[in-house]
Parts: structure tokens; C-alpha cells; sequence
């Protein structure tokens, strides 16, 4: 039999972006056995500056504390990426007004308490928190911002809302603004697995990642530009031991759907085993297993 005529139903799974505990879990997991934070916080050390700065020349605007730059930090999780974004904004703006819209208690928990544990470093920041999705958000803001950080931040609408959602964010942005985005590359593990079993047809699928964004901005006739990529990985290496918590975390990330492993029979566990081996997805390293989760980094300015 093929692959694909063994493939588990997937629609009739939970979607992992509607479960935002579940996705709260698995995203822990997965940076735990992931080097993308590692990797994008060094980026940002080194390239983020140089590769805005041109973006900056309105900067004097802002250099009091009464008119601080207006910033908002979309799905921005436990804010451990945002926190670097903001770390290196201070070395242009000595003061910044930040607006977290994250809805997973749990997550703006955990920035709140990395807020406290490094507010020396951060004393020119002020924090507002609101527990919320960003289309809750956006529908009681009239707010104008002139920094949007979007960090894997725009999987969670169908494709046919992705302009929709872009058009918001862009009304958010005052003249001279810009939005910061970096979001999956059109490559990694779970692109590869729509592309290899396209009958699944879910409403939230096919799933957001940089590619589309780019076409999505060129319809809408944006102005924007990719200032930099990272080739980054997950250790899969879980998802293949039997009974695995962490794997079944993993996998659960990897495919999007929620309780992969205890919903579905074995055989098509193994399916998916197999599917994470093959050489598109993943290589090995002395046993060990490590997915494709390549970023984007793309910056989108106020012009049209
Ligand atoms: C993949 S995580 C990214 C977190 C963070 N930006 C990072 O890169 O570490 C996605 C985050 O989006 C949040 N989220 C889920 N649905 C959302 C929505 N509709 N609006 C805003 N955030 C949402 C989740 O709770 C989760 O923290």
C-alpha cells in the first residue's frame, strides 16, 4: 500500500492551533529540543539593527520618556524572542511602551516573570498585558503602533483570512512604522507533509508559512523585504520511542493536529515515523533525528 492510502483521517483531529493549551505545551517542548531560539537570538545580537536601521531615520521622535516608540508583540508567547527583539529596539529607543497580546495564561505568565527577573536590563520599558487573541485585539484597538513584532504570529486564521489578517496589522501601523515578522520558511517538516499528503483538507490547512505571506503582501501591493533566513531544527529523535510524552508533543507540533499518538492506531503512527525520516524532512546525526523548522525574517513598512 502507498503512503497516502494509509493515512489517518486528519480531519478528524483537533486542529493544534484551536487547542491553545495543547499548543502551549507542545511549543515548550519543542523549544526544548529545538536550536531556533539559540539561533534567532544571535541573529538578532548581530543583524537585526543593521537590517532595520534604515527604517529608523523617524528615530528622533523618540528618545523621551513621555513619547516613548509604540510597540506591540503579537502571539508573543513566554516572550523569550520578543524580549530580544525589545533588548536590542533599546540600544536605538531608550524608551518603549509595549503592548503583549498573548491569549495562553500560562505563556504571558512566564513573560511576566522573565520581565521581572530582568527588569534592570529593561528599566526604559513600560509593559501592558492583554490575555487575548489578536483578533480580539484588533476589534476594540484604534491604537496606531510604530513597531509590530510578529514572531510566528499569523498561523491562526485560514488561508483565505491570511490578507485580512495583514491588512490589520498594517492599519496598525502609525506613518514610518514597521512590522517585524518571522514565520516558518515554506520548507520545514510540516510543509513538506501537507505537500506529500494534499487530501488533507482541512479548513485550517494548508498552514501559513513565509511563502505565502510574501504572495499574500504582493496582492496587497505592500512594500516589504526578507532581511534574513535561519536554518533551524528540532531533535525528532522522541517522536520515535514508544510511550514518549515529549514525542508525542512533538508530533503532535510537527502535523498540527492534538493527541496524534493516543487517537490514532499504530500503523499510522508509524506512517509518520517514517514520513519524519525521509531526507526532505530530516537528517541523522549518530542516531539521532533533526527536522527542517527553517525562518523567514521579513520586514513590512507603512507604504503601500
Ligand atoms: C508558536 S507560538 C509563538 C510564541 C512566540 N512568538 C515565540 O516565537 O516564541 C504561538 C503563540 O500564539 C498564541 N496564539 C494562539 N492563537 C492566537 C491568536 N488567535 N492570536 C494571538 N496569539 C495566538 C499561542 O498561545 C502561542 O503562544
Amino acid at each position: 500500500m502507498s503512503m497516502m492510502s494509509c493515512l489517518p483521517d486528519l480531519n478528524h483531529y483537533i486542529p493544534l492551533k484551536s487547542d491553545t493549551d495543547r499548543l502551549a505545551k507542545c511549543t515548550k517542548v519543542c523549544k526544548q529540543y529545538s536550536n531556533e531560539d539559540e539561533r534567532v537570538v544571535k541573529w538578532l545580537r548581530d543583524e537585526f539593527i543593521a537590517s532595520v536601521a534604515n527604517d529608523f531615520s523617524w528615530r528622533c521622535r523618540y528618545d523621551k520618556k513621555e513619547n516613548p516608540l509604540r510597540m506591540i508583540g503579537v502571539a508573543s508567547g513566554t516572550g523569550v524572542i520578543e524580549m530580544s527583539v525589545i533588548s536590542e529596539l533599546l540600544t536605538v529607543f531608550p524608551f518603549i511602551d509595549v503592548t503583549v497580546i498573548e491569549p495562553c495564561r500560562e505563556s504571558i505568565d512566564a513573560y511576566k516573570a522573565l520581565t521581572e527577573k530582568r527588569k534592570l536590563e529593561f528599566k526604559g520599558v513600560s509593559w501592558n498585558w492583554c490575555q487575548e487573541t489578536f483578533q480580539t485585539f484588533s476589534q476594540r484597538n484604534s491604537d496606531r503602533f510604530d513597531f509590530i513584532c510578529a514572531i510566528h504570529a499569523l498561523y491562526f486564521s485560514p488561508l483565505s483570512e491570511l490578507k485580512e489578517q495583514l491588512l490589520t496589522l498594517h492599519e496598525m501601523l502609525d506613518d514610518g512604522g514597521i512590522i517585524f515578522s518571522l514565520h516558518d520558511k515554506g520548507t520545514t517538516c510540516l510543509q513538506q507533509f501537507e505537500k506529500l499528503f494534499p487530501d488533507v483538507n482541512h479548513p485550517l490547512r494548508p498552514s501559513i508559512n513565509s511563502d505565502l505571506i510574501k504572495s499574500s503582501l504582493k496582492e496587497l501591493s505592500f512594500s516589504y523585504r526578507t532581511i534574513g533566513e535561519l536554518e533551524t531544527n528540532i531533535e525528532a529523535t522522541e517522536c520515535l520511542i514508544p510511550g514518549s510524552e515529549d514525542g508525542s508533543c512533538l508530533l503532535d507540533a510537527f502535523i498540527q493536529v492534538v493527541g496524534f499518538t493516543k487517537l490514532s492506531k499504530s500503523d499510522e503512527v508509524q506512517l509518520v515515523q517514517d514520513f519524519l525520516k525521509t531526507e526532505e524532512v530530516s537528517f541523522c546525526l549518530e542516531g539521532r533525528w533533526f527536522v527542517d523548522m527553517s525562518v523567514e525574517m521579513i520586514v513590512i513598512n507603512s507604504l503601500k
